[in-house]
């Protein structure tokens, strides 16, 4: 039985300038098709999953509508075994949240919400394109407690062009003064065909990396200092509240991604859905697969990607599991990025700062 499972929904209220997940402006007849695809492709797949952990991303799942929630939840309801499920996440985007909306994501069984927020600094919001200010994402955090989420996550940028040290600290305190169960906290990527990316390209952006390294030791720092557990480079967690359905990803554990461009790992096989909303939906209505990319996940494999997710974690590689790569992590202990504890490598707190450099050695 596959226990974890991915359901994207890629339509977004607005397109953000520096974001390259797949996602498109939402149109009525287009969801409504769209839905009744993904519960077609989640008809073929009931027998064999029983879900401990659903995450609905994106896009921004929470662009959906009432009815179109209720027609959503419903159907997975109505489909799938729910009754082992421990984790329901949705990644909501603070310009779309409402109290009636909450209430039924609710009461659908749905107990963990992750907010993307981004910075709490206006100025900040604007440079990334963002539709909502600081004032109505505390509004939407105050709103998703008072419909009984006791289990939220708050998506920050750092790294963002004009975002002093200071307008950072403060994103970070005013987030601590809401206490959220769970913080991430990512360096601004320039993602190919992105907007950011051309601007980058023509020298109108540049990125500071010093600034950011700074940035990247205050969030250790201050999240730290507040009982928040490092779990892995760009994740915070009160103790026990670590994402149960990233974790699992992380271990190499089988999921299963249902929707467009979603992709999928089960056993010795890893595939990906098509991209595009239109064709996914036409292709999965017809009868037919929606896969447009398979591979075949060797054994090798699999122990390469558990390293080097691993060693992004708290919990590192285990030495033995380690041995192929054991001089290049010898190397990487000579400059100070990661240290052998308790029969384990880990990263040292430079390390972290350096975490992609030294996943590579890895894959
Ligand atoms: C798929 S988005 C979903 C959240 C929701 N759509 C929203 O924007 O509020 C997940 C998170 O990825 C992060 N993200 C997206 N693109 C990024 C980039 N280029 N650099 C750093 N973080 C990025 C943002 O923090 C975002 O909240
Ligand atoms: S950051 Fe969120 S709202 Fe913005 S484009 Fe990406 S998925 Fe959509």
């Amino acid at each position: 039985m596959i226990e974890h499972l991915y359901i994207h929904i890629p339509f977004c209220p607005n397109i953000c300038p520096y974001c390259a997940f797949y996602k498109e402006s939402a149109g009525r007849e287009r969801v409504e098709t769209f839905l009744d695809a993904l519960l077609r492709e989640a008809d073929a797949w009931a027998e064999r999953i029983r879900p401990k952990t659903i995450f609905l991303g994106g896009g921004t799942p929470s662009a959906l509508s009432i009815p179109q929630f209720e027609k959503l939840l419903g159907g997975l309801h109505s489909r799938l075994d729910l009754s082992e499920l421990e984790e329901w996440t949705i990644e909501m985007n603070p310009a779309t949240v409402a109290a009636d909306k909450a209430a039924l994501l609710r009461e659908a069984g749905i107990n963990r919400v992750s907010m993307g927020v981004q910075s709490w600094d206006d100025a900040v919001l604007k440079s990334l394109g963002r539709t909502h200010d600081s004032e109505k994402a505390e509004e939407s955090f105050l709103t998703l407690r008072q419909a009984g989420f006791d289990n939220l996550s708050i998506d920050l940028i750092f790294g963002v062009p004009a975002q002093s040290l200071e307008s950072w600290r403060s994103s970070l305190e005013r987030s601590l003064r809401l206490s959220p169960e769970h913080l991430s906290a990512y360096g601004l990527t320039y993602e190919e065909d992105t907007e950011f990316f051309s601007k980058l390209g023509r020298g109108e952006m540049a990125p500071d990396e010093g600034l950011e390294a700074d940035q990247f030791e205050l969030t250790s720092h201050l999240l730290g200092e507040s009982g928040y557990l490092q779990y892995e480079v760009s994740n915070y967690a009160l103790p026990g509240r670590e994402s149960r359905h990233n974790s699992a990803y992380w271990a190499g554990k089988d999921y299963l991604g249902l929707g467009p461009s979603a992709f999928s790992t089960v056993g010795s096989r890893r595939w990906r859905n098509i991209r595009e909303t239109g064709i996914y939906s036409e292709t999965t209505l017809a009868g037919k697969t929606a896969i447009d990319f398979e591979e075949e996940v060797t054994e090798e494999l699999k122990s390469r990607e558990r390293a080097a997710f691993g060693m992004r974690t708290l919990m590192g590689v285990d030495k033995e599991d380690a041995k192929p790569w054991e001089s290049d992590l010898l190397g990487m202990e000579n400059k100070g990025l990661v240290s052998l504890t308790e029969g384990r490598w880990l990263l040292t707190p430079r390390g972290r700062l350096l975490a992609d450099t030294v996943a590579e050695i890895f894959v």
